[in-house]
């Protein structure tokens, strides 16, 4: 009964919805548990783009069952849009299934981080601005709203009035901005509601249920390792727990269930949002690789910022989550760009001239950290490595690389990415 949790392994974007809809074929349950519409999963499958925020990457599939966990942070006017949105392109939404624990995200959540980034101006974390942070700090002040509590007119509108109320405060005597009327909000989200009323179920009974009878389910990660609200580069972090264990938490699931952690490492490293970023690269190179990778925000459209792989994070990530299985996309983009060089980090010099392959706590420290690296020369890779569907079909470069990540992280590379679609992906180890 191959329980799989596939999550981010660096800092987002790294090509989780490519590997979930890949493995989504042989999965009867695809969840996401994590996160909310700060999540941009693109996926493209018979030349078209699908780009998934809220909607597990299973939903390609008719016979999947979806699930939205209880973990996730539930944006309802932004799901229902992404959900007209799919159904235009010919999805089947009717194994959607979201968890009435799933805490809402409201127009004054996004009205705060905006004004909360804003604020800090150059100390700013750079968000999505969805209203991620605020949402959660809500839940964890337990003053959030779950959608349970939204199909109730009468458990919400009390709720509604009093968390109004107090935002209202903040937003008018700390940031000097508007606040909201509860009718603005009570109306819309009352008939966001009753639009959602039929896909609500009990998403632990659903998800222990598919378990118990020996089922293919693939939990599906949002945002990466290094965004981790404890084990992420803090403060420029999201508010939830990208990590493998973060999975199983939103959707109520035991750690005795998981048979396998696959991290996905896009082959060199991409940032969205402030924060320290030892391997950044910031001239023709960066340009190269964001050009060739189409590095740009799915859901922000923000530029993301490129460096190069950086396995002392990767070594980090699969510590934390237990990753069993790494999968690699993008060796396609590497081979586009025509470096004549790639540089992979293998190890940090500290400030005190030490060498480590520990990643460290305090972001003064990450900040100091010179990175060692191992440079491959004479690169020999072919810009046709795309049509490649065996290891073997690879060029000695690419499969140097790859021998390289699992020398340090001590994990198996087991799928490979050489190129977005679908079909373009090479097994070395099945994971259902
Ligand atoms: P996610 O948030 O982890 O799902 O990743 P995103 O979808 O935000 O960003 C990954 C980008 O890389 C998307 O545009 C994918 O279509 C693309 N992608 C994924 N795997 C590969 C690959 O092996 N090669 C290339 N060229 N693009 C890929
Ligand atoms: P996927 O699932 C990349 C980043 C933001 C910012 C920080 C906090 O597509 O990999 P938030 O809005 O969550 O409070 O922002 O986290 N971030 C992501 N970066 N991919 C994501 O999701 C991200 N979700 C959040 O850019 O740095
Ligand atoms: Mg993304």
């Amino acid at each position: 009964m191959p329980v799989v949790v596939v999550m981010g392994a660096q800092w987002g974007d790294e090509g989780k919805g490519k590997f979930v809809d890949l493995l989504a074929e042989r999965a009867q349950v695809v969840v996401r548990s994590t996160g909310g519409s700060n999540a941009g999963h693109t996926v493209w499958a018979g030349g078209r783009q699908y780009k998934l925020h809220q909607v597990p990457s299973g939903i390609l599939y008719p016979g999947t069952l979806c699930v939205i966990g209880h973990g996730v942070v539930l944006d309802p006017p932004k799901l229902l849009e992404e959900m007209d949105r799919l159904a235009s392109q010919g999805v089947d939404l009717s194994n959607l299934r979201i968890s009435g624990g799933a805490h809402i995200v409201f127009p004054f959540h996004i009205r705060l981080d905006e004004a909360e980034e804003d604020r800090k101006g150059d100390r700013k974390i750079g968000t999505t601005r969805r209203g991620i942070g605020p949402a959660y700090m809500d839940k964890f002040a337990r003053v959030g709203i779950r959608l349970v509590d939204m199909l109730d007119r009468d458990e919400f509108l009390p709720k509604l009035t009093a968390l109004v109320e107090e935002k209202n405060r903040i937003l008018e005597k700390v940031y000097g901005l508007p606040g909201f009327t509860v009718e603005e909000i009570a109306e819309p989200y009352l008939e966001y509601a009753e639009r959602l009323r039929p896909y609500v179920a009990n998403t632990v009974e659903l998800v222990n249920d598919a378990i118990d009878a020996g089922k293919n389910v693939l939990f599906e990660g949002a945002q990466g390792h290094l965004l981790d609200i404890d084990f992420g580069t803090y403060p420029y972090v999201t508010a939830s727990h990208p990590i493998a264990a973060g999975a199983i938490i939103g959707a109520g699931v035991g750690p005795t269930k998981v048979s396998r952690v696959v991290g996905v490492v896009k082959a060199y490293t991409s940032r969205v949002g402030e924060g320290p970023f030892p391997t950044e690269l910031h001239g023709e190179e960066a340009h190269r690789i964001r050009e060739e990778g189409h590095e740009y925000g799915t859901t922000t459209g923000r530029p993301r910022r490129i460096g190069w792989l950086d396995l002392v994070m990767v070594r980090y990530a699969c510590r934390v989550s237990g990753i069993t299985d790494l999968a690699v996309p993008h060796l396609d983009t590497l081979a586009k760009t025509g470096l004549p060089t790639l540089k992979v980090c293998v190890g940090y010099r500290m400030s005190d001239g030490t060498v480590t392959r520990e990643f460290p706590v305090g972001l003064k420290a990450l900040s100091q950290v010179e990175p060692v690296y191992e440079e491959l020369p004479n690169w020999e890779w072919s810009a046709e490595m795309s049509t490649a569907r065996q290891y073997d079909e690879l060029p000695e470069g690419a499969r140097r690389y790859v021998r390289l990540i699992e020398d340090v992280t001590g994990v198996r590379v087991s799928i490979l990415g050489v190129g977005s679609e679908r079909t373009q992906a090479i097994y070395r180890s099945a994971i259902f």
